[in-house]
């Protein structure tokens, strides 16, 4: 697929058809075993609820289309805090299964960092569960691996599984 038939834009509001799509394609991530919050099987009415608060003012949305088709998403989390007011957390970035591994993800990513660093946000983190294909995709679009928190969090499994921490931020000596 070519970049140009992929259409990132950011969502200040979610029309019920595009919050419909996102429902579907949490479900079927989170189904399939994604790390990316919650539990498999993920209940769709506990992923309506999830998306009916979003976007927020600290919580920026980013959603991808092919042809109309809600494909792939990401969010931009603003810090809060007086003192972090230049960091942002880069998170959920799903794209729906069917529609892998064709560049979206890369897309969607970009389109966030872009947000993030509108806002003036040059400090950017996010993790990932380690050993998944998404480490590779941040290592690829020049994220630093900061580390690893063994026992990070829950797989739907049972299992506790380590995190790996990922950060941007404007090095003067790169
Ligand atoms: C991680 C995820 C967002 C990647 O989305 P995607 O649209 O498939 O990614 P892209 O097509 O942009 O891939 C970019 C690069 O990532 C790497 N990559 C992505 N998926 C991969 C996989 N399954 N196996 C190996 N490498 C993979 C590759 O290096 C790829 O580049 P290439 O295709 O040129 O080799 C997607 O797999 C996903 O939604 N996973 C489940 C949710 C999740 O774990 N999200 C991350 C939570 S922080």
């Amino acid at each position: 697929m070519t970049a140009t038939e992929i259409q990132v834009r950011e969502m200040l509001s979610l029309d019920d058809a595009t919050k419909s799509s996102l429902v579907s394609i949490l479900v079927s991530i989170v189904n399939d075993g994604a790390a990316v919050g919650f539990l498999a099987p993920l209940d769709p009415n506990e992923a309506e609820a999830y998306w009916a608060r979003l976007p927020r003012a600290d919580t920026r949305l980013v959603v991808a289309t092919v042809g109309g088709t809600v494909v792939g998403t990401a969010q931009v989390h603003l810090a809060g805090q007086a003192n972090g007011r230049h960091r942002a957390e880069i998170a959920k970035v799903l794209v729906d299964p069917a529609w892998q591994r064709q560049g979206i993800g890369r897309a969607v990513i970009a389109h966030a960092e872009a947000i993030a660093r509108s806002q003036g946000r040059t400090t950017l983190v996010l993790d990932t569960r380690e050993g998944d294909p998404s480490n590779r995709l941040y290592r690829s679009s020049g994220w630093r691996e900061i580390g690893r928190i063994p026992e990070y969090a829950r797989s739907s499994t049972g299992e506790l599984h380590a995190t790996v921490i990922y950060a941007k931020w404007d090095d003067p000596n790169p």
